[in-house]
């Protein structure tokens, strides 16, 4: 078994010649994690791509085994938000592979993600957190006083837990 130091999380600059080489990697665990509900692999690859999201990818070797992005508030979804699209991000997608899930690997993606959203200048990050496998209940306890916003929300994943995060 690999030990801590084997993982190693950095920051992705999105590039079509880095796309294509942890593609298969990130479009395997995103199917594997959610299935039928899983962004649709042309979905990803634009999320890949477009350089306004922060994206944090986890490696162990030369194997991409994680992922963790945010997106920019998209003006066109939510009016009235234009003066915040400097300020807050959405926490859009997190994803271990199954093999590596259940050792807090997923803290070492978040703190790296986050390190480059204050870098880049942002304050606040929201995010819609399932609840049924204790991602939710993860988030509260991790983040603690700075969850300076949360309330449940049915959506199409199931129970979700809305959150609004200070960086
Ligand atoms: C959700 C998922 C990413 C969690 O990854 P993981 O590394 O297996 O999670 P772990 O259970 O090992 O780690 C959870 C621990 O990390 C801690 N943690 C640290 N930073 C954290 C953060 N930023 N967010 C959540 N938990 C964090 C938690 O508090 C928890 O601590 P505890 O075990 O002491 O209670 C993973 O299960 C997965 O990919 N699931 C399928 C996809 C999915 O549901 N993604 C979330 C969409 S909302």
């Amino acid at each position: 078994m690999e030990n801590d130091s084997t993982f190693i999380a950095e920051v992705y600059n999105p590039d079509p010649k880095v796309w294509e080489k942890i593609k298969a990697d990130i479009l395997e665990m995103e199917h594997e994690a959610f299935g039928d509900k899983a962004f649709t692999d042309e979905e990803m690859e634009g999320d890949f791509l477009n350089k306004k999201n922060t994206i944090v990818i986890l490696k162990c070797n030369d194997k991409v085994i994680g992922f963790s992005y945010a997106r920019s508030l998209d003006e066109a979804d939510e009016p009235g938000r234009e003066s915040e699209i400097n300020e807050t991000v959405y926490l859009w997608n997190t994803v271990i592979a199954n093999k590596y899930r259940g050792r807090h690997l997923v803290g070492k993606l978040a703190e790296t993600l986050e390190d480059e959203l204050r870098r880049k200048g942002y304050s606040y990050m929201e995010s819609y957190a399932v609840v049924k496998n204790n991602f939710a209940a993860n988030i509260a306890k991790h983040y603690g006083d700075r969850v300076v916003k949360s309330e449940p929300k049915e959506t199409g994943y199931g129970r979700q837990m809305y959150f609004r995060i200070r960086l």
